[in-house]
C-alpha cells in the first residue's frame, strides 16, 4: 500500500534541471506537466504518470486528489548555522549606526559572543530551540536542511552541537562541522587552532561519525587561506567532504581554493571576479548565493547572473545565523535573487531544489521528483508562477518528506 496524489494540475519535476546538472537552467528544465498522478512506495517515488500501469494498480493506496494543485520537489536548504543560541541584536544595531562587522568581531563580539552562549547551552536547550527552527523551515516547504556547527570553537561544544544535530527530527538533515568559524580566545594563532581541530577534534567527529563535512571561513581578519588549504587537505585525508565560506568581504582565495581541492561548494562569492567566475564555471563547485545575509550586511550581491552564463551550477540558501543573516525566510532569499540578482524563477526554483542538493552531494536522493527519489514535495495551490513573489505570506504548502505528511497548513 502506497499513497497516490491523483489528478495533480501542474507538476513540476525539475528532472530537465538534474539532467542538466543544474547549469544552464531555463523555464522548459523546470520539466512541467499537467494532470499527473505519482504513486509514493515507502520513502519513495515509485511511478509518475498518467495512468497508474496494472502492476500497481492492483494494490490498495490510499489516494489524495490533487486538482487545482502544484506539487514540485521539497526545497533544499544548503546553507545554515541553525544551532546557536542568544541573539545578536544589540550588534546588528551598532552597525546600523556605523561600526564595522570586523570592529565588533575584532572587539570579542560577532561571532565570539554567540559563542558564550553556545557554550553555556545545555544539549536539550539546543535541541528544543534547533526543532523550532526545522519547523519553521519545513513549514515553508523546505524537506532538507544543512547545519553546521561553528557556535562552540572547542572539543566538547562543538560535539555537543552536533550531537543537537543528530537529534533534531522531521526534515533530512545535513551536518557540517565549522570548527574554523572564528578563533576561540583559548588560541593566539589560526595556525595553531587548525592544528588541534586537525589532531584532536576532526577524528573525534569522525569517529562518532557526526558530520560528514567540513566547512572553513576564509576571509581577512579571520582563517588565512595557506594555513585552511592545508586543514581542508587533512579533512580529505580523513575522508570528509570539504566546502568553503568564500570570498564574502574581501576577495581572499575562498573561491580558488575550493577548486583546486574539489570542494562541494563556494559559499557567499561576493567578491569574485571574472577569473573566478570562469573557474567556477568549468568547475564541479556548486556556488551558493546567500542574498539575506548580503541584505543585513549592506554589501554588494554575488554575480549570480554572470556565474549562471558562464554555466556554473548555482544554489540559494538563507545562511540562517543570528550575526549577518538572522532569518529563515525563503520567500526573502528567492526575491532578493530575482530583483538584486537578476535571477529568473526558474533559476531560483532550481538553485533552491538541484543546485542545492548538488551543494550537499544529495542530487541522486532529493531536489528532482524522479522514480526512485526520496519522497519529499511540496504541494501548494498556488501557481507556480507565484512563488518567490511576496514575503511574509501565510504558507499554504503540504510538505511530504519520506513519503509522510510532515507539515500541512490546514491542520
Ligand atoms: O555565513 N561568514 C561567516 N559566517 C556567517 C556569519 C556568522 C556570524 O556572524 O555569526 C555567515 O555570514
Ligand atoms: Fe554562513
Amino acid at each position: 500500500m502506497g499513497i497516490l496524489l491523483k489528478n495533480i494540475s501542474t507538476l513540476l519535476t525539475l528532472q530537465g534541471a538534474r539532467e542538466k546538472h543544474g547549469r544552464h537552467i531555463v523555464e522548459e528544465d523546470l520539466s512541467i506537466s499537467h494532470k499527473q498522478s505519482i504513486l509514493i512506495e515507502k520513502d519513495k517515488i515509485a511511478w509518475i504518470g498518467n495512468k497508474l500501469p496494472k502492476e500497481f494498480a492492483k494494490k490498495n493506496h490510499k489516494e489524495f486528489d490533487m486538482k487545482g494543485m502544484t506539487v514540485l520537489p521539497g526545497f533544499v536548504e544548503c546553507h545554515t548555522h541553525l544551532i546557536f543560541a542568544g541573539d545578536r541584536a544589540a550588534e546588528f544595531e551598532m552597525r546600523n549606526q556605523g561600526v564595522s562587522y570586523q570592529e565588533i568581531a575584532a572587539k570579542g563580539g560577532g561571532i565570539l559572543s554567540t559563542m558564550k552562549h553556545t557554550r553555556g547551552s545545555s544539549l536539550n536547550d539546543l535541541v528544543k530551540q534547533g526543532q523550532k527552527r526545522v519547523n519553521h523551515f519545513i513549514s515553508q516547504g523546505v524537506t532538507t536542511v544543512e547545519v553546521k556547527s561553528g557556535y562552540a570553537l572547542n572539543l566538547k561544544d562543538e560535539l555537543k552541537v552536533l550531537q543537537a544535530v543528530q537529534k533534531l527530527e522531521g526534515a533530512r538533515t545535513v551536518a557540517t562541522f565549522l570548527g574554523a568559524h572564528a578563533l576561540p580566545p583559548e588560541f593566539s594563532t589560526y595556525e595553531s587552532y587548525l592544528d588541534f581541530l586537525s589532531e584532536k577534534v576532526l577524528p573525534e567527529v569522525k569517529k562518532k561519525k557526526l558530520a560528514r563535512r567540513v566547512d572553513v571561513f576564509i576571509e581577512k581578519g579571520f582563517f588565512p587561506k595557506e594555513a585552511s588549504e592545508k586543514y581542508l587537505r587533512r579533512a580529505q585525508e580523513l575522508g570528509f567532504d570539504v566546502l568553503i565560506h568564500a570570498d564574502q568581504m574581501t576577495l581572499s582565495g575562498g573561491a580558488d581554493t575550493a577548486i583546486k581541492l574539489g570542494a562541494l561548494s563556494g559559499d557567499h562569492l561576493l567578491q569574485i571576479t571574472d577569473k573566478e567566475i570562469k573557474a567556477l564555471a568549468k568547475s564541479e563547485v556548486t556556488c551558493v548565493m546567500l542574498p539575506s545575509a548580503d541584505l543585513y550586511t549592506r554589501t554588494k550581491y554575488p554575480p549570480a547572473k554572470e556565474l549562471i552564463e558562464a554555466g556554473a551550477r548555482v544554489a540559494l540558501a538563507t545562511d540562517f545565523n543570528p550575526g549577518t543573516s538572522p532569518t529563515q525566510d525563503l520567500n526573502l532569499v528567492g526575491l532578493l535573487a530575482r530583483l538584486e540578482m537578476k535571477m529568473s524563477l526558474p533559476q531560483v526554483l532550481a538553485a533552491y531544489t538541484v543546485g542545492a542538493a548538488y551543494a550537499l552531494n544529495l542530487q541522486n536522493e532529493v531536489g528532482s521528483l524522479e522514480v526512485g527519489k526520496s519522497a519529499d514535495l511540496v504541494c501548494t495551490p498556488q501557481d507556480w508562477r507565484t512563488l518567490f513573489y511576496s514575503v511574509g505570506e501565510a504558507s499554504e504548502k503540504q510538505v511530504f518528506i519520506r513519503g509522510k505528511k510532515a507539515f500541512d497548513p490546514l491542520k
